[in-house]
């Protein structure tokens, strides 16, 4: 494949990744945002293997098979509330991947810089090299210890180390010194500081995402999402492949403003995020104690109230993914449609446990798109509604957050449901949601709770409407 014919797939695999972006931002674009993507990526996959950078294609051909087989398997096998779990680890593969290509370029006996600017040539290299190095080391530890989190095989407590800034601040510090010592290196003897800082770049990913506690863990995945986005981007140009550089940055910077929005819908400060020295007040800690009686509702009440509604909300939540409630919520919806009741739904930001849960789920059951509201368009029109259907929500319809500024979820902007004439709650028992706190919610004069799995009791109401 000639030069030209590869820098043109080049160009034609970006534009189409800046589309599967820009298509992945609506639900109404998002499945051509993904075949985008998909045609993008098949571009870019088969102009390398087809350029001279590719020199070993049986070695090439293994690798590709035995990817494909645990890519094909994983994906087959893993359910939709795992999602964020398996991002998690795919994220550490990046990162992993920019060490192993970082420390293979510096160790690469055929590189040399020649003529009048080798020194200088030299000196970006190896800068290149540390910083691929750098965040990938960050973003593979960090990814392990938030796939551990996530999928609760570590505990979703914050680790608070007394002193907790300091020691990052040394570490930074130890790292921006080793990396004097790494370019000012003769030939390859900066292997040590180079070895040394990707050990402490490893500690530092573990102690990064320890630190954070479980409510937080939405603004985690998606600023590792961007972390890994840069290690590619460095990997790009320890590579020369401009491909990599703009599909790197790509992922970074769209990362980067995904954790942006998500900390806005947190109330979290982003700078503090960037640091990595946030969400440690209280984490996980249960509010708890006796809040007062709860009063529990039946099915057939819960489909008589709906029928009698002018004016319905949905606000679906964690709990729904988990009992696979959403396409008999769809075929309630319809029937109460057609007997003249307006149904909306309510999608808070972090509902569930990835950005879009909700819509993806809805969207997979054919809920109409203009009925799906995001939390600031909706949030206002409860009062103005007669029955709300909180299904498998907890964290983000919990008025402490506006009430109990102790709460480990303070300030977090929620969907103010409580509001409305009559909420129906619907979940298994009185446990908290993600952020282990107790709902004032369930106590309130106009709550009324539907206990059971989220998909009999939605059977349930779906008979009787
Ligand atoms: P949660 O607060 O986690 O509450 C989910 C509720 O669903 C639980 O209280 C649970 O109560 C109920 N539930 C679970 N399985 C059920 C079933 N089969 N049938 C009926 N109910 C069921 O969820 P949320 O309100 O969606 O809030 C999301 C939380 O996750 C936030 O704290 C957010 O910060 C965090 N988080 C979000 C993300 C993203 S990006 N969305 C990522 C990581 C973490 P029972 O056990 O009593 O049934």
């Amino acid at each position: 494949m000639t030069e030209g014919i590869l820098t043109t797939a080049y160009i034609a695999a970006s534009i189409l990744f800046i589309l599967a972006l820009g298509g992945l931002s609506h639900q109404e674009t998002a499945r051509r945002g993904n075949i985008y993507g998909i045609i993008g990526m098949a571009i870019a996959l088969i102009a390398v293997i087809a350029s001279e950078f590719v020199t070993n294609y049986a070695i090439l051909a293994v690798c590709i098979a035995i990817a494909a087989v645990i890519g094909i398997y994983v994906a087959r096998r893993v359910q939709m509330t795992q999602m964020p779990e398996l991002v998690a680890i795919l994220h550490s593969f990046v990162g992993l991947a920019a060490v192993l290509i970082g420390f293979a370029s510096y160790l690469d006996p055929t590189t040399h810089f020649e003529g009048p600017d080798a020194e200088v040539a030299k000196t970006i290299h190896e800068v290149e090299i540390y910083l691929g190095v750098l965040i990938g080391a960050v973003t593979f530890t960090g990814s392990v210890i938030a796939f551990g989190k996530l999928s609760a095989r570590i505990s979703s407590k914050p680790l608070a180390l007394p002193a907790r800034h300091w020691l990052n601040l040394g570490l930074g510090l130890i790292c921006i010194w080793l990396g004097v010592l790494f370019v000012g290196a003769e030939e390859h003897s900066g292997f040590l500081p180079l070895l040394i800082m990707t050990l402490i770049a490893f500690a530092f990913g573990v102690h990064m995402v320890m630190a954070i506690g479980g409510a937080d863990m939405p603004v985690v995945i998606s600023m590792l999402n961007s972390y890994s986005g840069w290690a590619a981007a460095a990997t790009g140009f320890m590579l020369s492949n401009d491909l990599l550089i703009v599909t790197g940055a790509l992922v970074g910077s769209s990362g980067a403003i995904l954790s942006y929005i998500m900390c806005r819908a947190m109330n979290r400060k982003f700078l503090a995020v960037i640091a990595g020295g946030f969400g440690t007040a209280g984490g996980t800690t249960a509010a708890g104690g006796d809040q007062g009686e709860v009063v529990a509702v039946s099915a057939d009440e819960t489909a008589a109230l709906l029928k009698d509604a002018k004016r319905v909300i949905i606000v679906p939540g964690y709990g729904m993914a988990v009992a696979q409630a959403q396409h008999v919520i769809n075929d309630i919806t319809r029937k109460l449609r057609d007997q003249g009741v307006e149904v909306r739904f309510a999608i808070h930001p972090v509902a569930g446990r990835m950005p879009g849960h909700m819509n993806v789920l809805l969207a997979e059951a054919k809920v109409p798109y203009d009925i799906v509201m995001e939390m600031d368009e909706i949030n206002e029109d409860f009062p103005d509604t007669d029955a709300v259907l909180v299904i498998g929500a907890n964290d983000i319809v919990n008025p402490s957050a506006q009430i109990d500024p102790s709460s480990p979820i303070a300030g977090m902007p929620v969907l103010e449901v409580w509001k409305a004439k009559t909420v129906v709650v619907m979940k298994r028992s009185m446990a908290t949601g993600y952020a282990g706190v107790q709902n004032p919610l369930f106590f309130e004069d106009n709550t009324r709770m539907l206990f059971g799995d989220a998909k009999a009791s939605v059977d349930a109401i779906l008979a009787s409407v």
